[in-house]
């Protein structure tokens, strides 16, 4: 333990989307040892923040029509609600876009000029022509450079995951209007990152957290470290003190949000935020791996640079799966914190539990609903909630109290046991360990109470029945403290039950062992509610038409087609036409022959469209045809033609009223 101040971030949600298992997986453990350490008697500051600039949130806020600030706002509120329902509890949640943090950035900005460590130079950016404006990061798509993937402006997000310079990307396309970007030169900020190299390989190798964290970025800075454009052409987002036409890169600002966070915080608090960043505070950051080269090379430089200190510790939780595939919201894979968890009235308790200790932080974590409702059912309901509620039960009903008798020594042997375990692996960020320890413990308490039997032991030997449920309490007293990090909400009942008034919150861990005293033994109630089969069966049929559903609107979306001209589409020469006679083509179940009045001529054509169709119904019905399409052959027919019909099921198209043959559309 280090008497020096601690500070706690997660990484910052950025506001364009609703909250879901992939942020849960980083913020619940950040949580977890926060409250942990808490526990443990430290002093721990812990903040977050809403990530509200770059070119997403513009992006998005066009789309829905609205502006950024206000699609901020809203999202931000959003993730802060939510996190309180998870029971991940900030000292402080800001917002990027906020004064704070516009002016901390403008000063760190300031300070790296004025230490020369940003220079002008002219670069080549993707333009388009059509939206009249230069197209930063999400604006753009194209070929990476590196893998030849398709990748998006300021990140290869589909091959080689390389983060892309402005200008870098190849075969440049607008994502709004889907013109072919040209290339033009503008004048843009770099920070010398190059600069800072050997400082960074010294820094690394010292860095505490997550070894993935560490590694990743020492390989990366031995490999190439250039350096790093920080300015974008957007109207939205910090402005760049040296050229207030453009405005700082997203992923400047946004780390500084930790930094002004953590000064709104004490401004409110009547503190210094100095403490913490410029002083011997130790700093840990809690980010998801894909994270990594910001926190680990980006921001440390910068800080650096800035005359900051640098972050203690960076701690990237692994990768996500959904049902056995890569987590992804566009495919469906996916669990939404609100509406398919908390809203259907699952405890925030059961999906920390099972986040935390589902396997190792930072490895790969697949959600199954089918493990889910096991782990639900088999550890919390069975093992631990029945040893706490027949010990609680028992004492309370048999006994009318907690028995006034020390519990034995090797019971406080097993606590202290425990606690050494889960301590060590909690500062190790060794979620899934300190909670096997943890249930191993409660499974420990479970076997005593059953193979001491003390409702046998009443008929025979009463002494000796208090005696074992004197250490059952001990037992549920210490699990209570320390399943508090993982289970709040079922820590804080626990507590309650045994008969302290002030929360659990307000208890050192060193009471693990300290006799209950002075409390009055609440009625037993369960903790927690099987989930059956047919809650189960619920929450799978949603996941699945989830995936159905984006299925459905990843095919529509493939199918959309390149922009045409206004002259493309006029070399089309589309006339409503009647059709004459319709007749079944030998061979084919699924063409007919039609013959179509176009008023200056009969058209023959071949369509498929006998499934849906027979040749009685369509005789004298009005039709849309393109009659400049390149004669074919179809099954030994000619085709001059082609009648135009929608969907799968070729519904027809006519126009809403009778016009004549020939008529042509436009
Ligand atoms: O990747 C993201 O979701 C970013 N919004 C994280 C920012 S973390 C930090 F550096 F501010
Ligand atoms: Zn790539």
């Amino acid at each position: 333990m280090s008497g020096k101040p601690k500070l706690v971030t997660c990484g910052l949600p950025y506001t364009n989307g609703l909250c879901h298992i992939g942020h849960l997986r980083t913020y619940v453990p950040a949580d977890c040892y926060v409250r942990y350490l808490r526990r443990a008697g430290e002093d721990v500051l812990f903040v977050c923040g809403s990530d509200n600039h770059g070119t997403p949130i513009v992006v998005s806020a066009e789309e829905s029509g609205t502006t950024p600030r206000a699609l901020s706002e809203r999202y931000h509120t959003h993730f802060k609600e939510t996190f309180e329902r998870m029971g991940v509890l900030f000292d402080h949640f800001g917002m990027t876009d906020n004064k704070t943090n516009h002016a901390r950035t403008r000063s760190i900005i300031n300070r790296l000029i004025d230490r020369g460590y940003v220079y002008s130079e002219i670069i080549n950016q993707s333009y388009c022509t059509s939206c009249e404006r230069f197209l930063p990061d999400r604006y753009v798509e194209g070929t990476c450079p590196h893998c030849g993937k398709h990748a998006r402006g300021d990140e290869c997000d589909q091959g080689c995951g390389r983060h892309l310079e402005p200008g870098e990307i190849l075969e440049p396309t607008c994502t709004v209007c889907r013109t072919k970007a040209e290339i033009r030169e503008q004048e843009h900020y770099f920070f010398k990152l190059s600069a800072f190299r050997d400082y960074l390989l010294e820094y690394l190798k010292d860095l505490k957290g997550t070894l993935n964290a560490r590694n990743y970025a020492i390989g990366w800075v031995e490999n190439e470290l250039r350096d790093w454009c920080i300015t974008r052409t957007l109207n939205w987002g910090v402005r760049f003190p040296g050229n207030e036409e453009l405005v700082v890169y997203v992923w400047v600002d946004a780390p500084i949000g930790y930094i002004s966070f953590t000064e709104e915080w004490a401004d409110a608090h009547n503190d210094d935020w100095r403490r913490y960043w410029c002083g011997d505070g130790e700093v840990t950051h809690f980010i998801g791996s894909d994270i990594i080269y910001h926190h680990c090379i980006f921001w440390p430089a910068l800080l650096q640079a800035a005359g900051y200190g640098s972050p203690h510790a960076v701690v990237a939780s692994g990768m996500l799966k959904v049902e056995d595939q890569k987590f992804s919201k566009s495919r469906g894979y996916v669990v939404w914190a609100n509406e398919d968890y908390l809203d259907v009235g699952l405890p925030s308790d059961y999906l920390r539990y099972y986040l935390l200790s589902y396997t190792s932080h930072t490895k790969e974590l697949n959600f199954s609903w089918k493990a889910f409702q096991e782990r639900v059912n088999n550890e919390l309901v069975n093992t631990l909630g029945n040893f706490i509620y027949r010990t609680i039960y028992f004492a309370e009903d048999k006994l009318g109290g907690i028995p006034d008798i020390q519990p034995r020594p090797e019971i406080t042997e097993e606590i202290k046991k425990t606690r050494a375990l889960v301590d060590d692996a909690f500062r190790a960020f060794d979620f899934k360990i300190a909670i096997d320890g943890i249930m191993t413990f409660a499974a420990f308490g479970n076997n005593y109470i059953q193979k001491n039997a003390p409702w046998k032991l009443m008929k025979t030997d009463p002494a000796e029945a208090e005696a074992v449920i004197a250490d059952c309490l001990q037992i549920v007293k210490a699990l209570a403290l320390l399943l508090e990090p993982v289970i709040p909400d079922s820590a804080a009942k626990i507590w309650a039950m045994l008969g302290y008034e002030r929360p659990i919150s307000e208890y050192h861990l060193d009471e693990a062992d300290t006799p209950l005293s002075g409390v009055t033994l609440q009625k037993a109630a369960p903790l927690f509610t099987k989930l059956d089969d047919e809650k189960y069966a619920v929450l799978e049929t949603t996941f699945a038409g989830r995936v159905e559903a984006a299925k459905k609107k990843q095919e529509a979306h493939e199918e959309k087609k390149e922009m045409v001209t206004i002259d493309e589409f006029g070399k089309m020469d589309l006339r409503v036409g009647r059709i004459l006679s319709a007749e079944p083509i030998k061979g084919s179940k699924k063409l007919l022959k039609i013959a179509v009045d176009i008023g200056s001529e009969k058209r023959q054509v071949v369509s498929g469209i006998a499934p849906f169709y027979t040749p009685e119904a369509l005789i004298g019905s009005q039709v849309v045809m393109i009659t400049n399409l390149e004669p074919a052959t179809i099954f030994g027919v000619e085709s001059r033609g082609m009648i135009l019909a929608a969907g799968d099921d070729a519904a027809l198209l006519l126009p809403n009223r009778e016009v004549e043959p020939g008529t042509k559309i436009r």
